[in-house]
């Protein structure tokens, strides 16, 4: 087997960059997809217990798991990587400069909303991935959300997740030589799309904090009694 394309994949500052770029983008991918399946919260227990336990249930889904852990890893450590290059091969005087030109608040802000997220995602974990769920997904997840304190995190951590993807979306495109006068556009409201998208996850956190499924359910109830 030729691994030179591997090598270049790790010893070159382009390699690590793309590295970088399509493990984010399949990051991305997976983040729709989860808002996806927790878009299921609004639509009651039955529907939200019924798929956590199919997959949990699934043989694959361990694969898929250790997948994604994979992905995680490898961009977190070829992005802390590419930012040390970068940061000691900058000319004199380029942090200064780092407003000018054109950057975004997205663009200027990675490494802080990376560090953001990588606390979320492991205050995320330790209360609803390594913990009991004997009481049910759909009754640990919205019980949580119940907390002002809770959902204050999911808030922040979701914003600083947008953030992030507003710049990351459409500068992983870039790195990857994706370039179009036509299409390129397209790409920025895309990756702005899935930025926005990410701000569903506040959404739905908020969505119980404030009891709307129980005035959901309540209005429901009522209809049924006049009937
Ligand atoms: C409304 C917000 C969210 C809810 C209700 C939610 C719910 C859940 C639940 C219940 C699990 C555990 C499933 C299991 O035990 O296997 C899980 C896993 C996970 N979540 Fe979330 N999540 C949300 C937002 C997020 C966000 C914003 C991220 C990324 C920053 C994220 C990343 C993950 C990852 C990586 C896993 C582990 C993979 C897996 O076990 O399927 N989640 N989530």
């Amino acid at each position: 087997m030729d691994t030179t394309f591997l090598k270049r994949l790790i010893t070159t500052s382009l390699g690590r960059k793309s590295l970088m770029a399509v493990t984010g983008l399949l990051l991305g991918a997976f983040m729709l997809i989860h808002l996806g399946e927790n878009l299921l919260l609004l639509k009651g227990e039955t529907a939200y217990n019924g798929w956590v336990e199919f997959l949990l249930s699934n043989p694959i889904t361990p694969l898929l798991e250790l997948g994604l852990l994979l992905l995680f890893l490898v961009h977190i450590t070829a992005g802390v990587w590419v930012r040390v290059e970068d940061f000691l091969n900058a000319p004199r005087g380029y942090e200064a400069r780092r407003w000018q030109g054109g950057r975004t608040i997205g663009s200027a802000t990675m490494l802080y909303t990376a560090a953001a997220i990588l606390v979320y995602l492991v205050y995320h974990m330790l209360t609803f991935r390594f913990v009991d769920h004997s009481m049910g997904f759909y009754q640990m997840v919205t019980g949580a959300f119940r907390s002002p304190v809770f959902t204050s995190i999911y808030v922040a951590g979701s914003a600083a997740l947008a953030l992030h993807l507003s710049h990351g979306m459409q500068s992983a495109f870039q790195t990857l030589g994706v370039s179009h006068p036509k299409y390129t556009p397209l790409i920025k409201a895309g990756g702005w799309l899935v930025a926005l998208a990410m701000l569903g996850f506040a959404l739905i956190s908020l969505y119980f904090l404030f009891n709307m499924d129980l005035k959901a359910a309540e209005a429901g109830f009522q209809v049924i009694i006049i009937r």
